[in-house]
């Protein structure tokens, strides 16, 4: 199966891909735009949101990270991949920790995000161990069962169900047997009025934003054949304002 290299190329509003990516592209692609914006902004939200994908900080968001090296568990020769990468902080934290000996990787949509991780991994010297590429998420990069295990934090708010289902059966593609999926994003609150706060909160830069209960992640990991599937990363996303968390780690079963 071949696949695009969006590496070198723009991806936003009016970029010509493949006949068959046009209909899940578009909306990855408006997506990719309205971070591209949001992040050259000078707007309080721009200033906020750059504060928050710092690879440092994105931690205090992405807390299940701290435990899932131990939890999956990773080795220093697994390949990863994270999937949605923003600025790289969670493969940054994750080489710190398990020193991996090959390359791990990182892809995202947004141009402006990839050149940010780029310089992030660059002034940390880890370019040897840590690639960014741009591209989307329904259409990896990445040879069938090439990879041990993928993250995916805080990114599928941003896809409808048909690029969700795409997205998944192209992780288990690219994962190998037995290999790993990490997966959470935030989840819909159960009061009314948190709920209207929230998807405010969430749509301040990026227009698309689908919110789905833990029940709903599962369901749509099982109809995309992975199995073992574990709660991890339920909690909050933020404190204030509440806003709750669901996550998984599900399994490339050997079967096709
Ligand atoms: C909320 S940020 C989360 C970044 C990072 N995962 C973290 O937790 O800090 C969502 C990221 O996913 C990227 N993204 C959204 N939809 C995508 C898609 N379809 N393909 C690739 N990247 C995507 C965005 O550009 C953005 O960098």
């Amino acid at each position: 199966m071949a696949h695009s290299d969006y590496s070198g190329s723009k991806v936003g509003k009016g970029v010509a891909l493949s006949a068959a990516a046009v209909p899940v592209a578009d909306e990855q692609q408006e997506t990719a735009h309205d971070y591209d914006e949001w992040l050259e902004r000078d707007s309080l939200s721009a200033r906020w949101v750059r504060f928050w994908f710092s690879p440092k900080r994105t931690l205090w968001l992405n807390t299940p990270v701290r435990a899932l090296a131990a939890r999956i568990p990773l080795q220093s020769t697994d390949r990863v991949l994270d999937l949605g990468c923003g600025y790289a902080g969670l493969l940054i934290y994750l080489h710190r920790k398990i020193r991996f000996t090959g390359t791990v990787e990182g892809l995202d949509c947004s141009a402006r995000m990839v050149e940010r991780a780029r310089e992030e991994i660059r002034v940390r010297g880890m370019q040897e161990h840590v690639n960014v590429r741009q591209g989307l998420a329904t259409e990896l990069p990445y040879a069938d069962a090439s990879l041990d295990a993928v993250l995916c934090t805080y990114v599928i708010k941003h896809l409808s169900d048909e690029p969700l289902r795409t997205v998944l059966r192209e992780v288990r593609r690219v994962l190998k047997p037995g290999g790993r999926f990490c997966v959470w994003e935030a989840a819909p609150s159960r009061h009314r009025f948190m709920q209207v706060w929230n998807l405010k909160l969430l749509r301040l830069g990026v227009s698309v934003v689908h919110l789905r209960t833990a029940a709903e992640l599962r369901g749509f990991l099982e109809a995309a054949g992975f199995s073992d599937i574990q709660p991890y990363g339920h909690g909050l996303y933020y404190f204030y304002p509440p806003l709750p968390r669901a996550g998984y780690i599900a399994t490339r079963s050997a079967e096709k």
